[in-house]
């Protein structure tokens, strides 16, 4: 694998390649990013991982200096899944003047659910994402739907620059016990560590509850958090939404019962002591 850090150098590297497979990263990497470097392999050749903290999508409060940075640990386990290129540029390669020119997502997409909690966040991501595209010019690039926001914000942002890059889903990976593997899942303690997968478990039984017919998604929704709160979670939400655009289902869209429903989608984020999850489940 060859590991370059410059942009210009990563251009020589990829001259000429029609068929790159790209999976943006910040590192740091678990199974989860593994099974989108497979994924990748799938899609396309040669497969091309980035790692990159990206300080734009993080805020002033967020976690940026303390993010897990593990860089030997990550070679050796994209080595072992055949990655071509790991792109890893520095702050000051990737940023060599302030980045002033940003992509700004819509605000209906871009300043709900984690926009309205991480402001400026999918601004970040939109704007490091659209970079890192320019630098590899993928043909597809593959994202979690763990960050299911995420994905929907990036496969818009794609379609309506018409930018020449597929952009794929992989489903979410979960530990046996049903938590969705994160780099965040590191800073538990071992009773959060415990106490973790209660967040699927809720998620699980949201879409139970919506597929048995509950009458009120909204009653529904504030019950959850309830559920959440009173084993010790913060929750900043839990929100049924429709899954072709985040937006709340409205009367006709969810009658209960009925076959012909909107495809739903639910989305959480909640703290658990000082580390944030965030899942969905597809209803
Ligand atoms: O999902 C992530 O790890 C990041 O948001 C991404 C897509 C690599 C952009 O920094």
């Amino acid at each position: 694998m060859k590991i370059i850090s410059t942009i210009d150098e990563l251009r020589d590297q990829l001259r000429g390649q029609l068929r790159t497979a790209f999976v943006p990263t910040m590192g740091n990497l678990h199974e989860g990013h593994l099974s989108l470097m497979r994924l990748a392999r799938r899609h396309g050749d040669p497969v091309v991982a980035s790692i990159f903290v990206n300080r734009l999508q993080f805020g002033p409060n967020e976690d940026f200096d303390k993010y897990p940075r593990t860089f030997q640990a990550d070679v050796e386990k994209l080595e072992k899944e055949g990655v071509y290129v790991l792109f890893a540029p520095t702050e000051k390669d990737l940023y060599p003047e302030p980045q002033e020119y940003r992509v700004q997502p819509p605000d209906n997409l871009g300043t709900i659910l984690e926009g309205e909690f991480r402001p400026g966040f999918f601004n970040g991501v939109c704007t490091v994402v659209t970079k890192l595209f320019s630098c590899v010019q993928p043909r597809v690039a593959v994202f979690g739907k763990k960050d299911y926001q995420q994905l929907m914000i990036i496969r818009n942002m794609a379609r309506q620059f018409a930018l020449p890059t597929e952009i794929i889903g992989a489903e979410t990976f979960r530990a046996e016990d049903g938590l969705a593997l994160s780099s965040r899942n590191g800073y538990l303690s071992s009773e959060e560590r415990a106490e973790a997968p209660f967040l699927f478990q809720t998620l699980n039984w949201v879409a139970e509850q919506t597929r048995a017919g509950h009458p009120d998604l909204a009653a529904l929704e504030r019950e959850a958090m309830a559920r959440l709160a009173a084993r010790g979670w913060k929750p900043d939400y839990v929100s049924i939404r429709k899954r072709m655009n985040l937006q709340a289902p409205d009367a006709a869209d969810y009658i209960p019962h009925s076959a012909e429903n909107a495809p739903l989608v639910v989305l959480t984020a909640a703290k658990l002591g000082n580390t944030r999850l965030i899942d969905n489940l597809e209803i």
